[in-house]
């Protein structure tokens, strides 16, 4: 499958929790569906559909009232936490017909994160958000770089973060070398809380390392351990760790995941966690989280913890990916009229990707159109 769909059987990180007050109203658009989200007096996470089942106009724009309701900004509509209709200014006495109501969406809230499933309600059961500890653990640091609205499919960011060869030249003399691109991979997927997952694992000695790494962990030469994991749909973690040659424990037979606290205590590295969370076919939104243990310093600001100077310096290597995921997307807009495109070696993992996202287009094909929009 080439990146041009949306998988909607998934769950999908709408924001930190922080971003989620008590009783304002969010208007979002995740995977095609355009919901109101807001936290309630008694802090529970509601989504439902965006348009109101009189004349589409969107919730979002309305208002919460004293006894928890959302009303209409339109005709005055109001509806209760389950989406259903409980008021109609213009039929004061009538009934109130049953399809006066509006679909509402699985949330969960966990690891700081609110996490929301646009797709079949059945199918939620089967699958939970993948566990992310570090970006809601006291003792690490945890800072948002985002969120960003880049104008690509979300299949071609996770196929970046997954083929870090594009290091050099895209980001060549900040994070990138091409020494990086020498570097074997390794492969690990499997299938963890119904999500399958592919890694990649890059292992490497006497790296020396690139400015930034340098600003961010201290020791000009390392041995590495790099990796990056698709663990589901909505969410790619990184974890970088490195030591003094020599030093670095390898961790020989283990398998990576699942999500373990990424570093160890006398390791220096961080946890990277992008959130990929799709618009439509054609546009996503990128967040990302820097994770490192809160009392490790950066070597380029000393009186900077290593987690705010990398959150700094970040946005940089973004708008990087950023410009490349944009033209490449553009690209796309055209017919392939004989183009053919070629896989290299580091181009496994995107394939696996690919598959994976393919099974589960499949999967929402192949549900009855009812069920798809229950
Ligand atoms: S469109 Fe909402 S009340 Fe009419
Ligand atoms: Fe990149």
């Amino acid at each position: 499958m080439i990146p041009t769909a949306v998988v909607r059987n998934a769950w999908y990180v709408a924001g930190l929790s922080a971003d989620f007050p008590k009783e304002k109203l969010t208007g979002q658009v995740i995977a095609k569906r355009p919901m109101v989200i807001w936290r309630t007096k008694d802090g529970e996470v509601v989504a439902y559909d965006d348009r109101c089942s009189h004349k589409r106009f969107p919730l979002s724009k309305g208002r919460l009232m004293p006894d928890g309701t959302l009303e209409c900004a339109y005709h005055g509509l109001r509806y209760d936490t389950s989406g259903k209709c409980v008021m109609i200014p213009s039929h004061p006495t009538g009934p109130i017909s049953p399809q006066a109501k509006v679909i509402g969406f699985p949330v969960i809230e966990q690891d700081g994160l609110v996490w929301i499933w646009p797709g079949d309600h059945e199918i939620s059961k089967t699958r939970k958000p993948p566990r992310l500890p570090e970006c809601n653990d006291p003792k690490w640091e945890s800072i948002l770089v985002g969120p960003m609205n880049v104008p690509a499919n979300y299949l071609l960011l996770i196929e970046n973060l997954l083929d870090i060869t594009h290091f050099y030249p895209l980001h060549d003399g900040n994070i990138g070398d091409v020494a990086n691109s020498y570097i074997p991979i390794e492969l690990e997927e499997g299938e963890v809380d119904g999500n399958k997952y592919v890694m990649t694992i890059r292992k490497t000695k006497n790296y020396k390392q690139t400015p930034y790494f340098v600003d961010w962990f201290h020791y000009p030469v390392v041995d590495r351990h790099h990796t990056h994991c698709m663990m589901s749909p909505a969410v790619t973690r990184v974890v970088l760790r490195n030591q003094p040659p020599g030093k670095l424990n390898e961790r020989k037979g283990e398998r990576e995941y699942p999500g373990r606290l990424g570093i160890e205590e006398d390791e220096r590295g961080y946890v990277l966690v992008h959130t990929h969370t799709p618009i439509d076919e054609r546009n996503h939104v990128w967040r990302v989280l820097v994770n490192s243990p809160k009392h490790h310093m950066s070597h380029g600001d000393p009186n900077k913890s290593a987690a705010r100077r990398i959150a700094e310096m970040f946005p940089t290597v973004a708008a990087e990916d950023e410009w490349a995921l944009k033209l490449q997307q553009q690209m796309f807009e055209y017919p392939d009229e004989g183009y053919c495109e070629v896989f290299l070696k580091p181009d496994l993992a995107l394939r696996r990707a690919r598959k994976i996202f393919a099974e589960l287009v499949r999967e929402q094909e192949n549900q009855m159109p009812a069920q798809a929009a229950e």
